[in-house]
């Protein structure tokens, strides 16, 4: 049998601590299915008196990353320490320079960094594997960069943020507000440290980034993506939209257009009975679409300890084995410069409005969308609130543009109360 293959482990949170879990649990099926064994040679992390019940007695510490990377005993620097910069960037950067492979766990790096990092491993022979960094436990980054090489990707979809997925399905189920339902996923410890990464969209749309990269052959261009969170997304929507056949989801979607690269991470309704409809909780979904193998959609969880560990293990095994493939699955030097596109595919829209209940409000509103080139295609008034009456309208297609338009007319016809909501309806 070859030489094991070392690991220099660099973080020892939920995800470290997991991948010491299957490394020590599973040695000899690994060994068995890459012909090699896997061994942690080091680790790293700050306080090293913690107890973190797991048996680490028989590795070297490093206090820094960075001399944990540097270390001649490791073939292999596993990086799940989190964030774009500092301690992660830095090890990362002195392991390709010492010329070690790269797994890592860590979307905001690639997101911001991934092009110089990808470029400077590939000039010294070297790989950056991240499979555990989009989608947690979904083999996603491999079904792109192989299952469906043979593809030219139409479009990339997903709900890639659980946290967001929880908040939204949990307030239909128990019909709470937003705020409660924060609370309620800080306090089971669902929330990044930064709660914005995760309601802001930014976790996903780091993650949708890393996959349009891959799927349209383009460098990185996280700054690119459209991002909307769900800080807005009220309980009158949520049941409203449900009332219509519809869920709220925070959902990326990238596709090339003819304009360029539209990258967005938004609030969209999709059909209830659809499979990303359907999903329940802190789940992900990954919806991909190929000129020749059509849709395929991928659900799993999306973070966690075995979820992500069992990803950071996929991409140590395939080192393990010798399989060599580029960051972004061709040569970083030849990924284009997309151009982006801002979001100008038509799609259906959800308005909701309230209007005064006298006659002719309903008119002057269709007048309005109808000067805007917006078709009905169903509406709906739910009863009376007092001297107010709530109504959806569901469109035909419409450019965003067009949808802004509308609005800037209903607010000009004197019969709205309060602002009206459009959320787009993603056809999926
Ligand atoms: N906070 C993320 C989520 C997991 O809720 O899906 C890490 O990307």
């Amino acid at each position: 049998m070859p030489a094991p293959l070392r690991l220099g482990l660099a973080g020892l949170g939920t995800v470290g601590i997991g991948v010491v879990g299957i490394v020590q649990r599973h040695a000899d099926l690994i060994a068995a299915r890459t012909g090699r064994a896997v061994v942690i040679t080091a680790v790293s992390a700050l306080d090293q008196t913690k107890n973190r019940d797991a048996d680490l007695s028989g590795y070297a510490w490093e206090a820094d990353p960075v001399t944990l990377a540097k270390r001649e005993d490791i073939d292999v620097f596993v990086e799940v320490i989190g964030g774009s910069e500092g301690p992660a960037r830095d090890a990362t950067m002195a392991a390709i320079a010492s010329g070690k492979d790269v797994v890592t766990a860590n979307k905001a790096l690639l997101a911001h960094h991934g092009q110089s990092l990808a470029e400077a491993a590939e000039d010294r022979g070297r790989v950056i594997r991240f499979e555990a960094a989009v989608a947690g436990g979904i083999p996603v980054i491999k079904a792109l960069t192989e299952g469906l090489a043979g593809n030219a990707m139409r479009r990339v979809m997903g709900v890639m943020n659980g946290t967001c997925n929880y908040i939204l399905t949990r307030m239909e189920s128990a019909g709470l507000p937003y705020d409660t339902v924060f609370e309620e996923a800080r306090q089971l410890g669902y929330l990044e440290a930064d709660p914005n990464l995760d309601v802001g969209g930014i976790d996903a749309g780091h993650k949708l980034s890393l996959l349009a990269a891959i799927a349209f052959g383009t460098r990185v261009s996280f700054d690119a993506v459209e991002m909307e969170g769900i800080g807005a997304i009220s309980i009158d929507d949520i049941k409203l939209a449900a009332d219509m056949g519809f869920k709220i989801k925070l959902l990326g979607v990238a596709q090339m257009t003819g304009r360029g690269l539209e990258q967005r991470m938004t609030p969209c309704l999709v059909p209830a009975d659809s499979p990303l409809g359907q999903l329940q909780g802190g789940t992900n979904m990954v919806v991909l679409e190929g000129d020749a193998v059509g849709q395929i959609v991928m659900r799993g969880a999306g973070a966690g300890a075995g979820p992500t560990a069992s990803a950071v293990m996929a991409d140590v095994m395939d080192i393990a084995r010798g399989t060599r493939l580029s960051t972004f699955g061709r040569p970083a030097a030849s990924l284009a410069t997309p151009i982006a596109a801002a979001a100008a595919t038509p799609a259906p829209y959800y308005m909701r409005m309230t209007l005064l209940d006298k006659p002719g409000a309903l008119a002057k509103i269709a007048t309005a969308l109808g000067d805007a080139g917006i078709s009905i295609d169903r509406m709906r008034q739910y009863g009376h609130a007092g001297a107010h009456a709530p109504v959806l309208i569901v469109t035909h297609k419409a450019t965003r543009d067009d949808v802004n338009h509308a609005m800037g007319r209903f607010a000009a016809t004197g019969v709205l109360v309060g602002d009206p909501v459009a959320i787009r309806i993603e056809e999926v």
